[in-house]
């Protein structure tokens, strides 16, 4: 009887341990995904300066920089990872392919803007700025939530 308690008490920390590591981890996926979002935002930032300043160099390279995170976006979002402080709404994992649709909507448009400023044609690298911020409130409208969950 004492023993069988023990052995309960022992399982219930086994699995609080195991539970706990879970939510860590899941802090730690979302952090990074966070952080990943937060260098986009800076590259978007840098790309409309640039603009203003005709600096087609920056804009090419900052483009490209966006081409390279906007392929890491899907592996940041582990299904499920939903545990702590994110936006991250729950259709992401509902309509995966639309959410890997508008990670490629953007990578395509940031190559496009990549081209575009290597041309040096400030219409077209105009429009293509565009295109990339419209992609990232496509993404952000379908599947971001207004507050974070906690
Ligand atoms: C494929 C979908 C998708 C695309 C494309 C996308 N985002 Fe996001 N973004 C999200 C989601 C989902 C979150 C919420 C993540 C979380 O809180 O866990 C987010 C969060 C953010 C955040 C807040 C990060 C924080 O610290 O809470 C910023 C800033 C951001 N995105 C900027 C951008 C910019 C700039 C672009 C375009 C260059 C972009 N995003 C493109 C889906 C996307």
């Amino acid at each position: 009887m004492h023993r069988g308690k023990i052995l309960s008490g022992g399982l219930i920390a086994a699995v609080s341990i195991f539970v706990s590591t879970q939510v860590f981890a899941q802090a730690d996926v979302i952090e990074k995904r966070q952080k990943l979002m937060k260098g986009q935002s800076a590259a978007a930032k840098a790309i409309k300066k640039a603009g203003e300043a005709k600096d087609y160099t920056t804009i090419e390279m900052k483009a490209k920089d966006l081409m390279g995170s906007s392929e890491k976006i899907t592996d940041h979002f582990p299904k499920g990872s939903t545990a702590g402080k994110t936006k991250a709404k729950a259709e992401i994992w509902d309509q995966w392919d639309d959410f890997g649709k508008k990670a490629k909507n953007l990578r395509k448009a940031a190559s496009e803007l990549a081209d575009a400023a290597k041309s040096g044609d400030e219409g077209a690298v105009k429009v293509k700025v565009k295109a990339v911020s419209e992609s990232c409130s496509g993404c952000h409208k379908a599947f971001r939530a207004e507050k974070y969950s906690e």
